[in-house]
């Protein structure tokens, strides 16, 4: 049996599993650290070291759906994880990420960061009395950043409740002394804009697509290293990297989603690696929109022979 040197060391073991094994493991989730994602998180670790003052610097993480805001948060979280002290019995919790209530209501922010902090209770108290409990746990419990995803749902509320959501973290990052970070698409950034106080505050990082450059070959090269198959794929060529983007549109989900298909398809057809042929398949699994693509282009290729 060959060792599978096309393999990364610590990921050669998983190619002699058996199919199914191997296509489940294609498929499981995972985190493959991204010059941009590394970029990201260097910036919430730069927040997060960040003395309390008066005024505490705010980020707004944006980028179109899918580009991996939530990993990048998933990500930090691990990095800096609750913990609990046996010796003094407290528990603290450095980093207390949200997602952004359905609505924008003031209630439902408390409920949602009472909720992550692992202390759901009866939301029957007022809207006052709930602040305060909020306040109190987030400090005793340590809390050096807030992070709240998916805020562009902001949008679904009026202008003016925006508003008044919006003042809300703006007094909960001020009252706590912690920076706040946002993370959202680019509809986002344009509700904070609305808001000349909070832009002013707000330093925006941009999560761009992928284009046609080294760092896509990089990812490729990654993704070739870890995939359990048994020969090596044919994923550092020009035209695999054109193929992908173009099936893809430089869209981080819409990639892995892609090169799982293929790493799957190559199990089992048996072919066992990635080519550029791999990509002509016609039970691709893409997202609608390129699929729409894919299928047009196929239809004029076989007209035309
Ligand atoms: N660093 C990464 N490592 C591995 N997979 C990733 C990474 N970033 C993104 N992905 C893939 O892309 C998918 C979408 O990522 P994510 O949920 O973070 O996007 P998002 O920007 O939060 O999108 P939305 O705005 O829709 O919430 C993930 O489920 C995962 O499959
Ligand atoms: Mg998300």
């Amino acid at each position: 049996m060959s060792d599978y040197q096309h393999l990364l060391p610590a990921y050669r073991s998983h190619a002699a599993l058996g199919d199914a094994e191997r296509i489940a493991w294609i498929r499981a989730d995972r985190w493959l650290e991204t010059a941009q994602a590394r970029a990201a998180l260097a910036r919430l670790e730069d927040l997060l070291s960040y003395p309390a003052r008066d005024r505490m610097p705010c980020l707004l993480l944006y980028g179109d759906t899918g580009i991996g805001k939530t990993k990048i948060i998933r990500k930090f979280l691990r990095d800096h994880p609750a913990c609990f002290d046996r010796g003094t019995g407290i528990s603290s919790m450095p980093v207390v990420a949200m997602q952004m209530p359905a609505e924008p209501l003031e209630r439902d922010v408390y409920g949602g960061l009472l909720t992550a902090l692992g202390a759901p209770g009866p939301m029957t108290d007022s809207t006052y009395r709930l602040k305060e409990v909020c306040l109190s746990l987030l400090r005793s419990m340590g809390a050096r950043m807030l992070i709240i995803d998916e805020i562009h749902a902001l949008l679904v509320g009026s202008f003016r409740q925006q508003r008044i959501f919006l003042n809300v973290i703006r007094f909960l990052a001020n009252d706590l002394r912690v920076p706040l970070i946002c993370a959202g698409t680019e509809a986002a950034r344009q509700a904070l804009l609305t808001d000349p106080q909070l832009a002013e505050r707000f330093e925006a990082f941009h999560l761009e697509r992928w284009t046609d450059d080294f760092q896509v070959s990089q990812l490729l090269t990654s993704l070739g290293g870890i995939l359990p198959l048994r020969r090596p794929s044919d994923l550092a060529t020009t035209a695999v990297r054109r193929k992908v983007l173009a099936l893809t549109d430089g869209m981080t989900s819409r990639i892995f989603r892609l090169m799982e298909t293929v790493a799957v398809e190559a199990v089992r057809s048996g072919d066992e690696c990635i080519t550029i042929d791999s990509f002509d398949g016609d039970n691709l699994v893409l997202p609608l929109v390129s699929m729409t693509r894919h299928m047009e282009k196929g239809l004029r290729h076989r007209a035309s022979r």
